[in-house]
C-alpha cells in the first residue's frame, strides 16, 4: 500500500480524458470499496497516540480526492460530445400536439352510446351499393319519382351500381341474414351528388337504427327517439313527429327537437319555428319485409335516419357543413369530448 504523501500525488496529478479514465478515478477514489476504505481499516494498527493524526490526514485526503472528482467531472463534460453540438442539446423540447377526435366521430360514439344502452348492437354495409339494397329492396319501384328524391353517384348502370346514398342499404342487408328479433344501429358514410355549400355536401354521415320484432308499434319508435333526444340534447328537450313519407316505410315522420338554441322562442337556427328536424322514421312498410323474406303478418318493426353531421351542428351551433372536411385545426382542435 502507498503512503499517504504518494496517494495524495497522484491524486494531484490524475487526470481524464475519457469517459471509462474518470470511472475508474471514481471506483478508486470515490465508491464505497475506494482506497479510504482500506485507509481506514488500518487505523487499528496505528499507535493510538498518532490515531488523532492518521484520522486527520485520511480525511483531508478524502476531501481532496472529492474535489478532485468535482473538477474532472466538469473538464471532461466541457470536452463531450454534448457540448461540442452547435446547439444547446440541454434545452427542453417543444411539447408535441396532442390530436383530438373529429367532431363526427365524438358525435357518433355518443350517439352508439346512447343506443347501445337500450339494447341495440352495430351494424355494417358497404358503401358502394348495388340497386337492389339501396333502392329496390326499399320499396323504390323503377322510375318512381322516389328515386329523384336522393341524387346519385353512379359507379356504373345495367345493373347499376353506386355510392350508396343512405344507410337504409345496411337495414336490407342484415333483415337478408338475420332472423328477428333485430336491434340495431348502423353508422357510416353515405354520398349524394349535390352542390357542396354551408348546408349540404356530397359526403356526409348518417347513423340508421331499426328494430324488428312481435308486436313492436309507433309507440316503441316514438319511445326509443324521445330518449335518445333528451339524452342527446337535454332532458327538458320536446319531439314532435311530423307526417312524412318515405318508400320503405308506412307511417313515415319527421322526427323534430324543440330548438335547444332558443328554447322555443323562435332564433335563426330553427328558422323562427321553434323546432329542429333531427331524423326520419316511421313503421318498416310490409314490402320491405318481403323483400327481405321476413313475414310481415308476424313482425313489425321500426327504421329511423338520422344525419350525423346535423346532430353536431345542433348540439354545437356550427354553421357551416364544409368545416367538417376542410381539416382546419383551429376548427377541430375546439372538440375535446362531450
Ligand atoms: N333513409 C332516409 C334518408 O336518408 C332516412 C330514413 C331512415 C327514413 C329510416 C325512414 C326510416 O333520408
Amino acid at each position: 500500500m502507498n503512503s499517504i504523501e504518494d496517494i495524495k500525488k497522484e491524486l494531484l496529478a490524475a487526470n481524464c480524458k475519457t469517459q471509462e479514465e474518470f470511472e475508474a478515478f471514481r471506483v478508486k477514489y470515490i465508491s464505497r470499496k475506494s482506497i479510504f476504505a482500506e485507509l481506514f481499516s488500518r487505523m487499528m494498527n496505528v499507535p493510538d497516540s498518532e490515531k488523532k493524526a492518521y484520522g486527520q490526514n485520511i480525511n483531508e485526503l478524502k476531501n481532496l480526492a472529492h474535489d478532485k472528482f468535482k473538477a474532472l467531472a466538469a473538464n471532461l463534460d466541457s470536452e463531450s460530445e454534448v457540448s461540442k453540438a452547435p446547439y444547446d442539446l440541454t434545452l427542453p423540447s417543444s411539447k408535441g400536439k396532442i390530436g383530438s377526435q373529429h367532431p363526427i366521430t365524438i358525435v357518433r360514439n355518443r350517439i352508439i352510446e346512447i343506443f347501445e344502452k337500450i339494447g341495440f348492437n352495430i351494424s355494417h354495409g358497404p358503401e358502394i351499393e348495388d340497386d337492389w339494397h339501396n333502392f329496390t329492396a326499399l320499396n323504390f319501384p323503377p322510375n318512381h319519382p322516389a328515386r329523384e328524391m336522393q341524387d346519385t353517384f353512379f359507379i356504373k348502370k345495367d345493373p347499376d351500381i353506386a355510392l350508396r346514398t343512405h344507410t337504409s342499404s345496411v337495414q336490407i342487408r342484415v333483415m337478408e341474414n338475420t332472423k328477428p328479433p333485430i336491434r340495431t344501429l348502423c353508422p357510416g358514410r353515405v354520398f349524394r351528388n349535390e352542390a357542396i355549400s354551408a348546408r349540404a355536401h356530397c359526403i356526409f354521415h348518417q347513423v340508421e337504427g331499426f328494430y324488428v320484432n312481435k308486436n313492436v308499434s309507433f309507440v316503441d319508435l316514438k319511445q326509443t327517439l324521445f330518449h335518445f333526444a333528451k339524452e342527446m340534447f337535454g332532458k327538458d328537450t320536446k319531439v314532435r313527429y311530423r307526417p312524412s313519407y318515405f318508400p320503405f316505410t308506412e307511417p313515415s315522420a319527421e322526427i323534430d327537437i324543440s330548438c335547444n338554441i332558443c328554447k322555443g322562442d323562435g332564433c335563426n337556427i330553427c328558422k323562427y319555428t321553434g323546432w329542429l328536424e333531427i331524423a326520419g322514421s316511421g313503421m318498416i312498410d310490409p314490402n320491405v319485409f318481403e323483400n327481405c323474406k321476413i313475414d310481415p303478418d308476424k313482425y313489425t318493426g321500426f327504421a329511423f335516419g338520422m344525419g350525423i353531421e346535423r346532430i353536431a351542428m345542433l348540439k354545437w351551433e356550427i354553421n357551416d357543413l364544409r368545416l367538417f372536411t376542410e381539416n382546419d385545426i383551429r376548427f377541430l382542435d375546439q372538440f375535446k369530448s362531450f
